[in-house]
């Protein structure tokens, strides 16, 4: 395995991925690996939490293999399902072939060739290169039942498929869940893994988020932006920006040959930072002007 021995390798391996991460990040990450704990992540939309696990995979040189959740979820979009097409297919072509033996024909309707792995199974499978990365992302969006399903999956590692028998990980993957909390998850489910919070980031971070991510925007450019969406964030809004947004900006700004922001601008472009109607309406008239001037005035050393 890659040299991941101590928090601060933990930090550069991502940061080489082009991933800022700050300590408390790196720690959980680090303890994460360390322990073999599935690492659960929340926070709000665009705060880079999908964004870990593919940083970490492409890190530590292992697959990623992403199960994304959507409500009615179930365990054969989820683990396993077999290929009835192909499986009646097969019936009919034995049926005409003529004289076909039963038994051998449902031992080989329920093999390897007629299954479909989804990811959870993908993810048991042995690789060449170690466990793989798993990504469960927005669980918040599935719901309960599947929730108990997943709480089992992820205590032993293993699924039994009745036709085939139980498969085991040789080696348990690297679990990273994700969620916006659009509602709260189970409090059994958190109590296997390590919880970490994804703040948005402080100015400096944010900065250097930018620079990784938009390395053709200029300094000064880069500067207004990030003090302009901080200072959003401090806004009543509907919908905070997330880093997400501040990168789109700023590639807009880039786009459009713009240097330095101004509220016609800002006018022109808002729909790349924030997501509603009402607080693009919130931001018409006079109100553009007055955050950037604090925008400004937050970039002026006291
Ligand atoms: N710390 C970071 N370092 C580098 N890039 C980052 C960081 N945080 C966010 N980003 C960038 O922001 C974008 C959005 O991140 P990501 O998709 O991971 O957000 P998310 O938290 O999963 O959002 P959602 O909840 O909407 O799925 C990514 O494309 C990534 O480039
Ligand atoms: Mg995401």
């Amino acid at each position: 395995m890659k040299n991941i021995e101590t928090i601060d390798a933990v930090q550069e391996m991502l940061s080489a991925e082009g991933y800022v991460c700050d300590r408390a990040l790196g720690v959980v990450v680090f303890l994460s690996l360390t322990l073999g704990r599935p690492l659960f992540l929340e926070g709000e939309a665009g705060v880079g939490k999908t964004e870990i696990a593919k940083a970490l995979a492409a890190g530590l040189g292992r697959r990623l293999i992403r199960l994304q959740c959507y409500e009615g979820l179930d365990a054969s979009s989820a683990v396993y399902e077999w290929n009835f097409p192909a499986q009646m297919v097969a019936i009919r072509t034995a049926e005409a072939g003529g004289g076909a033996d039963r038994r051998a024909l449902t031992q080989e309707l329920f093999s390897d060739d007629y299954l479909i792995e989804r990811p959870l199974l993908q993810a048991l499978r042995p690789d060449e290169n170690g466990a793989p990365v798993l990504l469960i992302d927005e669980l918040d969006r599935t719901d309960a039942p599947f929730e108990a399903f997943l709480l089992e999956a992820l205590s032993d590692f293993q699924v039994t498929i009745p036709e085939l028998g139980t498969i085991r990980a040789p080696e348990p993957p690297i679990v990273i869940l994700t969620s916006n909390r659009t509602r709260e998850v189970h409090d059994a489910l958190k109590r296997r893994c390590l919880y970490h919070w994804v703040d948005y980031p402080d100015v400096e971070r944010e900065m250097a988020i930018l620079q990784a991510r938009a390395p053709e925007a200029a300094e000064a450019l880069s500067r207004e932006v990030v003090a302009f969406v901080q200072q959003l964030r401090t806004e009543d809004l509907f919908k905070k920006p997330g880093v997400a947004e501040t990168i789109d900006w700023a590639k807009c700004l880039l786009a459009l040959d713009v240097t330095t922001l101004s509220p016609e601008v800002i006018a022109d472009t808002l729909g790349a930072v924030l997501k509603y109607q009402d607080d693009i309406a919130k931001l018409q008239g006079s109100e553009a002007a007055r955050i950037l001037e604090q925008a400004r005035a937050s970039l002026v050393p006291a």
